[in-house]
């Protein structure tokens, strides 16, 4: 059986872990909160990160330190994960996606100005597959327009535009760690607060609307509610857990690399798939390969057989716009030209650390197959 993922393991997470044991100090912003924060600020270029329990929760939080107020509007992909438009909904924003484009299934940026209104507060990219948007083109429509842009730079860590980090090129950036990410620690996300302006107001609500974290510094010698806030923080022992795995970030993305680049030799000329390009500016973070067949008939037969194979291949997001909720909630504008008809023929071949190139060869060898029989 080939596995579609199997969560890194550094083997070092429990040596952190048994150290809080110890310590007794478990809630949020801790030694091993600080420890794993200071790592990821390098690997991100922001100076300024919270844990949080989810990337889900980072978007949260995000939306919070927008100000989203009812009915503002914000605008995104329609590919993308639940997440990036709940917690936006959740402020009362009205959501507007836009479609992608088919060359790397990241939002099309020639398409957002015609979705802008007088509502429109917030920009939305989300880099698919740790491959990044055209991060200038964002940020000039949003200084043009007055707009906020939160990177929804879930599946991104070490991924980067033009050199510089994703997650630290707008207002906010969000990492998620869930299992399924290249470094995970089962649920759990980061916030990056890229302008100091925001800074102050960030500590306050990521501890539940109080000033806690002066207080935690000696600046004050008790605290109180002072704004609105949440539960955002991570607790010590999955801190601590990712503090192994992070150290080991490097090597991680090195190996996933590699094996993506293998799939990309095998399929680069292939007459039958189309595969994602990589634009100039980018460098990617290895999350995901993925083939796009002629048609979803196409796709679901190929993805049946190379079950039958013992190879596990899974589609992805299905656009938020065609969900139920999504139907009755959120407005697509400008013609969905590519979002769902790319959406429905895209697969992801296996690919994690434990993966061999042999074990790539082999779904390759059992792609091409499939092709010579039909
Ligand atoms: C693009 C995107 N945004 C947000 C999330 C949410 O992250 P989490 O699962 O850590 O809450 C995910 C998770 O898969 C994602 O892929």
């Amino acid at each position: 059986m080939i596995k579609f993922n199997i969560p890194f393991i550094a083997g070092t997470e429990l040596d952190y872990i048994n150290d809080v044991i110890s310590s007794k100090a478990f809630q949020g912003n801790g030694k091993y909160s600080k420890k794993t924060s200071e790592l990821l600020s390098t690997y991100s270029a922001s100076k300024k990160v919270f844990l949080t329990s989810s990337g889900t929760q980072a978007l949260e939080m995000a939306a919070l330190l927008c100000n989203i107020k009812k009915d503002d509007e914000v605008i995104m992909p329609s590919f993308t994960f639940s997440s990036t438009a709940n917690a936006f909904i959740l402020r009362g924003a009205k959501i507007k996606f836009i479609d992608v484009d088919p060359k790397t299934m990241n939002w099309d940026e020639n398409l957002i100005e015609d979705a802008i209104t007088q509502k429109t507060k917030v920009l939305v990219p989300v880099h698919y597959a740790g491959v990044a948007c055209d991060m200038d083109k964002v940020n000039k429509i949003a200084s043009n327009n007055n707009l906020m842009v939160v990177e929804d730079a879930a599946q991104c860590i070490l991924s980067s535009y033009k050199n510089a980090p994703l997650g630290s090129l707008s207002d906010f950036g969000i990492y998620s760690f869930h299992e399924t990410k290249n470094i995970q620690c089962g649920e759990g996300g980061s916030i990056f607060i890229n302008k100091e302006e925001f800074w102050d107001i960030s500590e306050i609500s990521v501890e539940k609307g109080t000033n806690r974290t002066k207080f935690l510094n000696g600046e004050i010698d008790k605290y109180t509610w002072v704004n609105i806030g949440s539960s955002f923080l991570m607790n010590e022992i999955t801190a601590a857990f990712l503090y192994g795995q992070l150290i080991d970030a490097k090597a991680v993305i090195n190996k996933r690399i590699s094996l993506w680049n293998r799939y990309h030799e095998f399929f680069e000329n292939n007459e039958f798939v189309e595969i994602q390009e990589i634009p100039n500016y980018a460098k990617h973070n290895g999350h995901i390969f993925y083939i796009k067949l002629r048609d979803s008939n196409v796709r679901n037969k190929l993805m049946l057989f190379l079950r039958e194979c013992g190879i596990d291949a899974r589609t992805h997001f299905i656009p938020l716009h065609s969900s139920p909720f999504g139907k009755s909630k959120c407005e697509f504008i400008g013609l969905d030209k590519y979002t769902t008809l790319d959406s429905n023929r895209l697969l992801r071949l296996p690919l994690h650390y434990y993966l061999t190139i042999n074990d790539v060869d082999n779904v390759t060898g059992k792609i091409e197959k499939f092709f010579k029989e039909q």
